[in-house]
């Protein structure tokens, strides 16, 4: 399927240059509070796995794996929005060990997806969600520049994640694409395996989750 080399391909001069980071969003984020994971309160954490159920599915993230996040602020990156001490948007990011990188090749190459990137120190974009009355208002772009500058403070010159195509105009997708995304490959059923083992229903099709993903990349 698809290949990739941000900087190297057809849009290379139309990349967008450089993310703003929290501190530059001051005035765009007026009313409401970023912070991250390690900071929570015990009632927020908790909101912040409800957010994450009912978007992305009850069980997808669970507790022991957002602890994770919470216990390694070395290469994880989290950033939640906050309003009225209630948590509206979170997403959840890391820097990716060679590792883990060949990990993400090996099972999209399973699934017939192959990707070439032209950096070793990625970002990997994992998981967002905006409270749905608080969609469309842009904050989940804001939210995700600001991740991409973490990300690239702690070395990541290259972002790369996998759009779930819930079929909804609500989708990341539609966010990735007007940020300046490029799109890699798509894969059928990416979540299939995943859902039937973790036991999650997606809010789309249920379980087991026929779902797509797009694997989108951008420079951070
Ligand atoms: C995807 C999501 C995080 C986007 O958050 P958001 O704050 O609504 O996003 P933004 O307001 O920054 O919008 C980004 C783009 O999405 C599209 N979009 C957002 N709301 C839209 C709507 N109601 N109608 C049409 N397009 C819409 C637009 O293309 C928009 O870009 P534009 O402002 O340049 O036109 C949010 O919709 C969400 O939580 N969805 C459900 C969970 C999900 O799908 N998570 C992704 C898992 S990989
Ligand atoms: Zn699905």
């Amino acid at each position: 399927m698809g290949t990739v080399l941000p900087g190297e391909g057809p849009n290379a001069d139309t990349e967008p240059s450089g993310s703003a980071d929290i501190e530059a969003l001051g005035s765009e984020v007026a009313g409401f509070e970023i912070i991250d994971l390690a900071t929570t309160t015990d009632g927020q954490f908790a909101q912040v796995l409800d957010l994450l159920g009912s978007c992305l599915g009850q069980g997808y993230v669970d507790a022991s794996g957002l602890e994770r996040y919470r216990a390694a602020p070395d290469t994880r990156v989290d950033l939640l929005m906050i309003s009225n001490n209630n948590v509206i948007a979170v997403w959840l990011a890391q820097q990716l060990s060679n590792d883990k990188l060949q990990g993400i090749r090996s099972r999209l190459s399973i699934c017939g997806a192959t990707i070439v990137l032209s950096s070793q120190r990625v970002g990997l974009l994992e998981s967002v969600a905006v409270k749905p009355g608080y969609r469309g208002r842009r904050l989940g772009s804001i939210l995700t520049e600001a991740v991409m500058g973490r990300l690239k403070q702690q070395g990541s010159d290259l972002i790369l994640t996998l759009a779930w195509e819930s079929g909804s105009k609500q989708s990341s997708s539609a966010m990735f694409k007007s940020l300046g995304f490029q799109p890699a490959a798509t894969v059928d059923r990416y979540w299939y395996e995943d859902s039937k083992m973790l036991g999650y229903r997606c809010p789309q099709c249920g379980n087991p989750c026929e779902c797509r993903a797009t694997v989108f990349v951008r420079r951070p």
